[in-house]
């Protein structure tokens, strides 16, 4: 049984172009806006979804049987669609509106990017690609969702984004084949979000190791105080972009 779990986990973990690599998922999670509902559209292992903090609601999307299955029982608080996810992504942009929706496209990459063109089951071919920038992708952005969609740069997705106004962050990432530079297209600045998760924070793994030890200090501190002293900073801090009393009008109340 022990071995058995091992495997199906090592086997999620392993899942090609799956978003579990050191450095890649704390860039993408960083990279998200706050959001309600979250949907990834070409789930495979779903990597993102099973580490970023819930939505309120989890929509996975995935065309392959057995991931769909692996995924029905890896996040059980979510709903997970079998099927093509294009049509659902078309029929959630024509609905009421996407505000607070988000949504993260991970598709098998474009054939002209990748030496290996037979990774899964189903692929997606180059007009389903030109289909995803030019219509599926903009009628997102029209519906007011907020979009990232993972790649390796081409002519296709360089055009698009250029014409539409979409912003590119570029990272490495280890791969079979050895580091390789990645892509993440998104409808936002991702520079200027504040994020969904804010977990997995700073450029390196030095940068979030040094992080954590500087939020565990300070959060020490605080719980180490007198507990008015606390009250009176946590309500300081609250107050810090005018929503809450400053600490001198606090004291006159
Ligand atoms: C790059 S993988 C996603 C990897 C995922 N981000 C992870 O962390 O494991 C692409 C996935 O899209 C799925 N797929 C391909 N075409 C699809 C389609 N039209 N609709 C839904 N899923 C599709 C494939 O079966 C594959 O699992």
């Amino acid at each position: 049984m022990a071995s058995s779990t091992t495997t199906a986990a090592d086997a999620v973990l392993r899942y090609p172009g799956g978003k579990n690599g050191a450095g890649v998922y704390q860039t993408i999670i960083s990279a998200i806006p706050r959001h309600h509902t979250y949907v990834e559209p070409f789930a495979g292992s779903a990597a993102i979804a099973r580490r970023i903090a819930p939505a309120d609601t989890t929509i996975l999307i995935e065309r392959d049987p057995a991931m769909v299955a692996t995924l029905q029982t890896a996040l059980p608080a979510a709903t997970v669609i079998a099927g093509d996810a294009v049509p659902v992504l078309m029929n959630l942009a024509s609905g009421d509106g996407l505000d607070g929706w988000f949504f993260y496209l991970d598709p098998p990459y474009l054939h002209s990017t990748r030496k290996d063109l037979s990774l899964y089951k189903f692929e997606l071919d180059d007009a389903a690609h030109l289909h995803l920038v030019a219509s599926v992708l903009p009628a997102l952005s029209a519906a007011g969702a907020r979009w990232a969609l993972s790649g390796y740069r081409s002519a296709m997705y360089d055009e698009a984004a250029a014409s539409s106004g979409w912003h590119r962050l570029d990272f490495t990432a280890m791969t079979r084949r050895g580091p390789a530079t990645e892509s993440l297209w998104t409808n936002y600045e991702p520079s200027t979000i504040v994020p969904h998760d804010l977990r997995y924070i700073g450029g390196s793994f030095r940068e979030r190791e040094r992080i954590k030890r500087k939020a565990s200090r300070w959060v020490a501190k605080i719980l180490a105080m007198p507990d008015l002293e606390r009250q009176f900073i946590l309500a300081s801090l609250a107050g810090a972009d005018g929503g809450i009393p400053s600490p001198a009008e606090a004291m006159q109340a």
